[in-house]
């Protein structure tokens, strides 16, 4: 049986996705960006792997909960009493109400808003109220050890939480693995949170991150890292759940972002790591960013096919995250980024509409081989995480 995914995109584009770089061709964009193909990484590609599902210091004290949404999926992440954060479908277990219609603080349990069903915080069915009649809160056939919520396997890291819907992808720690390899000169253990911004791209969630992770177009639409720059050179990386490119500027006494190094950096940096900049996809949906005196994490989460909500936290070291006397330095960082967003945002949105027509007049997506081996290397993690 011919996989969906294979039916889809066409076995000839899958073949020319894979051969070598200089003369593969990126898959088919009206089929790739489809709501068709949406609907089948909603079966086959997040839920078998770690996509995000939201930020631990959203809900930071036992008793706080969120709901959010995962591969088209309401979800809702609780803090539990022990202070641990779990994740459940949100979802009653009478007859499937949405329990969680917005964020709370501080409830010792949840209670659906329809016919008050309860439930403790770490998802047993404590109260099924007047189900036997007025008064009686039992009856027959209810057995509440039995209907207690559906968890989702949930994890943490740098206070992002990821969830894996199917349950069966290797452990987190793993999952993160290259990432805290690549960056083992980073001690990520310093970085506090500081804040978050966010937006919606009418563009699919695939090209917003393809529109981050090769450094090409640098120079034309982010002229400002280009400033008093000497040299510049890059490489794009690809290893195992992690892809992206790496370049490095040559200039170190000033942040890529217009910081004049005001922030703490993390110690024991050297040149090489104080003029990086990078931008890594840990498959599948979440941008990781490091500098020398903060790091970014952002999460693209699709709402549709065209449409992917965006959200970037940030995170400096120690005090330096929420210190008064470093606001103005952090607020450059993040206007820096904004910049970076919108000028993104304005290459990945007509991009998009024309992605519908591309294939039509036969123009097929080519890559630079110097530069876009990160674009091929995502693509290729898609289509290889959904026919496994
Ligand atoms: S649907 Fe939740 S209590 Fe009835
Ligand atoms: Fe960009």
């Amino acid at each position: 049986m011919t996989n969906p995914v294979q039916e889809l995109l066409g076995k000839p584009a899958i073949e020319a996705l894979k051969r070598p770089i200089g003369q593969a061709f990126g898959l088919p964009g009206a089929a790739f960006t489809s709501d068709a193909f949406f609907d089948l990484e909603k079966e086959a590609l997040f839920p078998r792997t770690w996509a995000v599902a939201g930020v631990a210091s959203d809900i930071p004290k036992p008793g706080d909960a969120k709901p959010v949404t995962v591969s088209g999926l309401p979800l809702m992440l609780v803090r539990d009493r022990e202070g641990q954060i779990r994740a459940f479908h949100n979802v009653c277990r009478h007859r499937g109400m949405r329990l969680l219609t917005g964020p709370c603080k501080g409830q010792t349990t949840l209670r659906c808003p329809w016919h008050s069903w309860s439930y403790a915080l770490d998802g047993r069915c404590m109260a099924t109220p007047n189900i036997g009649g007025v008064g009686v809160n039992e009856a027959k056939g209810f057995e509440k050890s039995e209907l207690g919520l559906k968890p989702v396997r949930a994890g943490v890291w740098l206070n992002t939480v990821f969830v894996n819907l199917d349950g069966k992808a290797p452990p987190l720690s793993e999952h993160v693995a290259p990432y805290e390899e690549y960056y083992s000169a980073f001690d990520l253990s310093l970085l506090r949170h500081s804040g978050y911004t966010d937006r919606e791209f009418k563009a699919n969630w695939k090209l917003c991150i393809e529109g981050g992770i090769e450094d090409y177009h640098l120079p034309w639409v982010h002229p400002q890292f280009f400033e008093g720059v000497p040299a510049w050179h890059g490489r794009a990386i690809l290893d195992r759940s992690l892809v992206g490119t790496e370049s490095w500027f040559g200039k170190s006494d000033v942040d890529l972002y217009g910081a004049k190094r005001e922030l703490p950096c993390f110690p024991g940096l050297n040149d090489d790591h104080r003029q990086t900049g990078n931008f890594m996809v840990l498959f599948p949906n979440a941008g990781l960013s490091i500098g020398p005196d903060h790091m970014a994490i952002t999460h693209y989460v699709p709402k549709s096919a065209g449409l992917t909500y965006y959200r970037k936290d940030y995170y400096f070291i120690g005090d330096a995250a929420t210190d008064p006397a470093f606001e103005e330095a952090r607020k450059t960082v993040t206007s820096g980024w904004l910049q970076i967003n919108d000028q993104d945002q304005s290459i990945v949105e007509p991009l998009h509409e024309n992605h519908r027509t591309r294939d039509k007049i036969g123009i097929d997506n080519r890559f630079s081989p110097e530069w876009e081996g990160a674009i091929r290397g995502f693509q290729t993690l898609v289509v290889d995480t959904m026919m496994r």
